[in-house]
């Protein structure tokens, strides 16, 4: 990959890069849509990076279909395909860490430590080896997407980062690889995830600024039998907690379903 990176980049061609985990679904060929727009070499990665997973068992059971994956890219006409090793990507002696401190902090990284460490370093390191000019992400993952322009930032990566709109299904459900593990009962709850964060915008929408009052409104609609791991409103550019919502606002939430995390959000802003 760095000597096709070397390459590409001689010839004077701009390299659109999309990280990805696998498993892919109209969320990530979004991604990788815009990403054939955006430039004239896309570079997609899989690969199910062991140090974003907080728990074992959710690494050992994320689901795997790589020939699905390839057929799925080729349909879109990519070309590269950056399939990594755990073995080149974590050698013996391996001990370095990136590290975004703030923005790691609250929401996600609370209920999973040392999961955005994993995603920054990892990211950090396919920045390195592919040298994208451009890398899209999604805003279903709104606090990772937030971090990485962070470290970008941070760390003069010569590289723009590109936030893509979450990509539902046709009942308003959260397109996430992760979905494919919900039973049939599990994925019917699943609906009131997006159905909360619906219902919190509409008390938004007929004026209520508090921060609380919509929270409340949408863990009403959380259907028993799933565990809320947060519901949480902020800054949408920064994050920090708000208590009125004024300018731009995410409304974030995660939760269990059964063995499954799921994430959810939305933007909330005035017209
Ligand atoms: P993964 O969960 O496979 O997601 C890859 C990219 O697809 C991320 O940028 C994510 O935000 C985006 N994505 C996932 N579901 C989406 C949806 N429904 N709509 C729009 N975009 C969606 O995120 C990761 O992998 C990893 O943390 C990674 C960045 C690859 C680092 O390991």
């Amino acid at each position: 990959m760095t000597q096709i990176a070397r390459s590409l980049k001689m010839d004077g061609r701009k390299i659109v890069f999309v990280p990805t985990m696998g498993y892919l679904h109209e969320g990530h060929l979004s991604l990788v849509r815009e990403g054939k727009k955006r430039g004239d070499t896309l570079v997609v990665s899989i690969y199910v990076n062991p140090a974003q997973f907080n728990e074992q068992c959710d690494y050992e059971d994320y689901p795997v279909n790589l020939d699905r994956d390839k057929e799925l890219l080729e349909a879109e006409g990519c070309r590269i395909l950056f399939l990594p090793s755990s073995e080149s990507m974590y050698p013996s002696g391996f001990e370095t860490t990136v590290h975004v401190s703030g923005l790691s902090k609250g929401m996600c990284g609370d209920s999973r430590p040392g999961h955005f460490s994993g995603v920054a370093t990892v990211v950090a390191k396919l920045f390195n080896i592919v040298q994208p000019d451009i890398a899209i992400f999604g805003e279903k993952d709104y606090q990772q997407l937030a971090l990485i322009r962070r470290m970008v930032s941070d760390l003069d990566f010569n590289i723009e980062i590109v936030g893509m709109p979450i990509v539902r299904e046709s009942d308003g459900l959260a397109m996430s690889s992760r979905n494919a593990r919900l039973s049939e009962d599990e994925r019917m709850l699943s609906l009131s995830l997006s159905r909360a964060l619906y219902s919190a915008m509409k008390i938004f929408e007929e004026g209520s600024c508090d921060a609380q009052r919509i929270i409340e409104g949408a863990r009403g609609k959380i259907a028993g039998g799933i565990e809320i791991d947060y519901i949480d409103i902020r800054d949408a550019a920064t994050l920090k907690p708000v208590d009125k919502v004024e300018g731009d606002a995410l409304l974030a939430i995660a939760a269990r379903v059964g063995k499954t995390r799921l994430i959810d959000n939305t933007i909330l802003r005035r017209n």
